[in-house]
């Protein structure tokens, strides 16, 4: 049974007043925990950390304590989670403390359930104050992995910076949480509970998204692909939340056989799986893929449906190439895009492949530190249209959020759209001769990612201080190895919209040929340290592009593990993913 009981630990000494609009508030005391302070994406921890008395309550109370007023009272909040353990439990206690601070009404997807991308729909066509996401994107679920929670604002996005600092400020001096005494909603019926002046109203999850995805995408023109006989779609919705989504929208709107479908059940604990769409943790797809009778098309989402993996048959996309191939062909396949993109963005470790592709047509182009959320002001300034990160991420401006199924949509279109006047039995455009192409056109920028995860903090931290001071001594023109060094710096970010400055965002030495190493620690991991190099290498010679990635960028990886003595700092001898 996916319900329990739960409540914050009301001690004998709350107060209960009662409230003019009926409700009854309880002024519950506490004292600040530790380390609430968020990541690059919301608060992530173990969920029995979460489940420490009070500990996401006094989170909650000082979110509310954070934002101006204006921005809740009798305001309108959202609330989705990826399905995993703990999120009915957390979304009663959310609701309570968010009626106790005089929020209006919560939208709240049934069962708790709705992506990152239709939250940030849903702010946006409800015209929301916010909404939270209890959702640690694509860690592992269950009683012993772990739990987050994310803010946005509201233009979907997540909250800046300045918002989650204040935040981190208050649940260092919180002394009392409201909360309103109220019975735990049912989650399970779609419809509006009314409180006094505060009510819930329980919907579903994919009837906005699926509204929003139907006027940016062709879905005639995508259906007669799909439906085709001689064309196979494989999705794999890792047990995580895309599963809510990939029978109504895959199946029952666009005419994939049910049988495509796999792990299409959201479970508290994901089957036991990492929903992290990538060649390692979503195993069961890429044999499928490179297996025999391989699918025409496959895909994966993760935890909380914001990030993609595309593949051919036998064929891997890099998400780095990923977003520069649906720039390219964004405005001739999809309608959304019919009087072409507005300008396009990547993070800074995501390869150059989409420089190549706004540079031929000439379009304005911008490289932000690694997270979502640097993308949203430049798409509220209508300069952004397309973008993406090598993490898998991929989307644009019909949402504040990365979006998993829309990258699966836009491949979907570029595909059909490739062939849609194909006869039955006519050879079809595969997702491998579309990328190729698209080497041979704007040639092809190799790339990897090692990940060395849960590394002593301490010595990644001396790595990272040992690579910041051979930077602050490094000189264009000095040879390493068969490299010659432009420059290296610590990567600063200043938003060209409000002018905020994002430093230390990553060490990068770029060589004169383009190559680049990048060094960063994540902000997204749960315990420990992870240390991520990126490695990129561009190839214009159409007659190399069909080598293997690693094997290509071999010289270069031996070189960022020799320049930065990872092996010496960190103990590590290999990585725990390479993508
Ligand atoms: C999340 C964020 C992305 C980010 C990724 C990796 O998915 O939404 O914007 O690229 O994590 O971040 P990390 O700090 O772990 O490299
Ligand atoms: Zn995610």
């Amino acid at each position: 049974p996916r319900r329990r009981s739960w409540a914050v630990r009301a001690s004998s000494s709350s107060a209960t007043v009662a409230n003019p609009e009926g409700i009854k508030i309880m002024t519950v005391p506490t004292k600040p925990v530790e380390g609430q302070k968020t990541g690059t994406s919301g608060l992530r921890k173990k969920v029995k950390v979460f489940m420490k008395e009070n500990y996401l309550a006094n989170w909650i109370q000082a979110l509310f304590n954070s934002l101006p007023p204006e921005d809740f009272k009798n305001g309108l909040l959202a609330l989705g989670g990826d399905g995993r353990y703990f999120n009915l439990e957390a979304s009663q206690i959310i609701i309570k403390i968010a009626a106790g601070n005089g929020v209006g009404k919560i939208l709240v997807g049934r069962e708790g359930i709705m992506s990152t991308p239709a939250v940030s729909a849903v702010i946006r066509k409800r015209k929301a104050n916010g909404g939270f996401i209890m959702s640690a994107s694509h860690n592992p679920g269950g009683p012993d992995y772990d739990w987050g929670i994310k803010f946005n604002y509201s233009s979907g996005q997540p909250a800046p910076e300045y918002i989650t600092d204040k935040i981190y400020g208050n649940t260092l001096s919180i002394s009392e949480i409201k909360m309103a005494d109220i019975p735990d909603v049912d989650l399970s019926r779609l419809g509006v509970t009314q409180y006094g002046s505060f009510s819930v109203e329980v919907i579903d999850p994919v009837s906005d998204y699926l509204e929003l995805m139907e006027s940016v995408f062709d879905f005639e023109l995508i259906k007669s692909l799909v439906s085709r006989s001689d064309f196979r779609f494989a999705f794999d919705a890792m047990h995580a939340v895309t599963g809510a989504y990939a029978k109504p929208i895959f199946v029952d709107k666009l005419g994939a056989d049910p049988g495509s479908i796999a792990n299409g059940v959201p479970l508290e604990d994901f089957g036991h799986g990492h929903p992290d769409p990538n060649l390692t943790y979503a195993k069961d797809l890429v044999d499928v893929m490179y297996g025999e009778n391989a699918p025409d098309f496959g895909a994966a989402s993760d935890g909380d449906g914001d990030r993609n993996m595309i593949l051919g048959r036998r064929f891997f996309i890099t998400p780095s190439d990923s977003v520069a191939i649906i720039a390219a062909n964004a405005q001739a396949a999809i309608p959304y895009f019919q009087s072409g993109p507005k300008g396009l963005a990547r993070s800074m470790p995501t390869s150059g492949a989409l420089d190549r592709v706004a540079d031929k047509l000439n379009l304005p182009f911008f490289e932000v530190p690694t997270g979502w959320k640097f993308f949203g002001n430049l798409m509220d300034a209508g300069k952004l249209s397309v973008c993406g990160e090598e993490s898998f991420g991929t989307g644009s401006d019909h949402i504040r959020e990365k979006d998993g199924i829309w990258a699966v949509l836009a491949w979907l279109s570029i595909i059909s759209y490739r062939n849609k006047d194909k006869k039955i039995g006519e050879k079809l455009i595969s997702v491998e001769d579309v990328a190729k192409e698209h080497w041979a056109t704007y040639g092809r920028n190799f790339f990897s990612r090692y990940d060395y995860e849960e590394c002593e903090s301490e010595g990644a931290n001396q790595m990272i201080g040992y690579l910041r001071e051979l930077v602050s001594k490094s000189k264009a023109g000095e040879k390493y190895g068969n490299y010659v060094l432009q420059f290296a710096d610590d990567f600063t970010y200043t938003d060209p919209v409000d002018g905020s400055i994002a430093s230390k965002q990553g060490i990068r030495f770029v060589f004169t040929d383009g190559s680049r190493i990048i060094f960063r620690l994540s902000g997204t991991g749960s315990a420990g340290a992870t240390v991520r190099i990126y490695v990129e290498q561009f190839e214009p010679d159409v007659s190399r592009h069909d080598m293997d990635a690693q094997m290509a960028l071999k010289p270069l990886i031996e070189l960022a593990l020799s320049v930065s003595k990872l092996k010496e700092f960190t103990g590590r001898e290999k990585p725990t993913v390479i993508t």
